[in-house]
C-alpha cells in the first residue's frame, strides 16, 4: 500500500528547504536527505490535498532513471540505507520509498531543458518568434511536431510563485561560464536522447524534460534533484500522438482541467480538489511508473 505524507517531520535533522514537493534536510558529511512528499502543485501553487503515494512514485521513477543513466552522467545519489540516517523512532515504511540520501551540491542556477517536440512554452515562443531560446527552427512547424533534432532550451529558475522564463544559451554562458554551460547542455541532451530512445521502445514519447545540475567542491558536475518524472517531463502515449494537437500526457492534466472550471485566480491558497480527481491523478502516476519503469507499488 502506498503511504501518504503531506509534510515530513524528522526531529533532530536540520530542514534546509521545503519546496513545492520535496523537503530537504542536511546530513553530516556534506550530504542531504531529500524527501518527496505527496504535495501537488498546479500553476506553481501547492494545493491543500495530497495525492497519496505520489512522492513514492516520483522517487521510484527518478531512482530508476538515475540507475539507467549513471553510465552517461554522474548523479547525486549516494545509496546510503535510510535506516542509517533517519532519527531514531522514525516510521521507516513512511520514508523508505520516498526519500534518498544524496551529495549536497551547489546548484547550477538554470533549469536544463531538452526538447524533442514543439509543445508548451517552446511552441508559444516558436509561434511568436520562429525560435526557441534563440535557436531558429524551420518555418511551418506545427504544435507537438517532432524537431529535426533535440534542442537545449534553458530557463531561469524562478522563486516560489514566479514562472520560469526561457533564456538563450548565451545567457547561461554569461551566468555560469562557457565551460560549465557547455557541460550542462551536453549532459542534458545526452540524457534526453538516451531516455527518449528507451521510452520509444515502450510505446512512449518523451517530448521534453527538465533537469537540474549541481557541482561538488572540485567543480565536478552531477545531475541532481528529480529525473525524468511525469512532473519534470512530458510523456505521451505514442498511440495517441498526433501532430497539430496537444497530446494527453501522464501528468497533472486531470487536476489542471478541474482547476480551469473554477473561478480561481491561480494564486495561493489553492482550492480543495475532489476525491475523484485525486484518485484519477494518483492512477496516472501509477500508470507512468508501470509503463516507464515496470514498477508497481501495491
Ligand atoms: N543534490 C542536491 N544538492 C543540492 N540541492 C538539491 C539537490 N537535489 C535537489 N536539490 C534542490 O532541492 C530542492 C527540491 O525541492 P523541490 O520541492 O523540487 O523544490 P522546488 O519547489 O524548488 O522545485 C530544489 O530546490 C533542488 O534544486
Ligand atoms: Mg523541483
Amino acid at each position: 500500500m502506498p503511504t501518504t505524507l503531506l509534510q515530513s517531520d524528522l526531529p533532530g535533522l536540520e530542514l534546509l528547504h521545503r519546496g513545492k514537493v520535496r523537503d530537504v534536510y542536511a546530513l553530516p558529511g556534506n550530504r542531504l536527505l531529500i524527501v518527496a512528499s505527496d504535495r501537488l502543485s498546479a500553476f506553481d501553487v501547492v494545493l491543500p490535498d495530497p495525492i497519496p503515494g505520489k512522492g513514492e512514485m516520483l522517487t521510484q521513477i527518478s531512482n530508476f532513471w538515475f540507475g539507467k543513466t549513471g553510465h552517461l552522467v554522474p548523479n547525486h545519489l549516494l545509496h546510503t540505507p535510510l535506516g542509517e540516517v533517519l532519527p531514531a523512532g522514525t516510521d521507516l515504511a513512511l520514508y523508505d520509498k520516498r526519500a534518498v540520501v544524496t551529495r549536497r551540491l551547489k546548484p547550477v542556477p538554470v533549469e536544463a531543458i531538452a526538447r524533442g517536440y514543439l509543445i508548451g512554452s517552446g511552441w508559444k515562443d516558436y509561434q511568436a518568434t520562429g525560435a526557441v531560446c534563440g535557436i531558429r527552427l524551420p518555418a511551418g512547424l506545427k504544435q507537438a511536431q517532432q524537431l529535426p533534432e533535440p534542442i537545449f532550451t534553458p530557463s531561469t529558475k524562478a522563486a516560489v510563485g514566479d514562472h520560469d522564463e526561457n533564456v538563450s544559451f548565451d545567457a547561461v554562458v554569461a551566468a555560469v561560464g562557457a565551460e560549465l554551460a557547455g557541460q550542462v547542455r551536453d549532459a542534458t541532451l545526452t540524457i534526453y536522447k538516451w531516455a527518449a530512445a528507451y521510452a520509444a521502445e515502450r510505446g512512449i514519447i518523451l517530448a521534453d524534460t527538465k533537469l537540474e545540475f549541481g557541482t561538488d567542491e572540485h567543480g565536478k558536475l552531477y545531475v541532481m534533484d528529480e529525473m525524468l518524472t511525469p512532473d519534470s517531463s512530458r510523456y505521451w502515449p505514442a498511440d495517441e500522438y498526433q501532430v497539430g494537437i496537444s497530446p494527453p500526457s501522464y501528468d497533472k492534466q486531470f487536476v489542471r482541467d478541474y482547476l480551469e472550471t473554477l473561478d480561481w485566480n491561480k494564486k495561493a491558497p489553492g482550492p480543495r480538489v475532489p476525491a475523484e480527481v485525486i484518485e484519477r491523478t494518483a492512477a496516472k502516476y501509477a500508470e507512468a511508473l508501470r509503463r516507464i519503469a515496470d514498477i508497481r507499488l501495491d
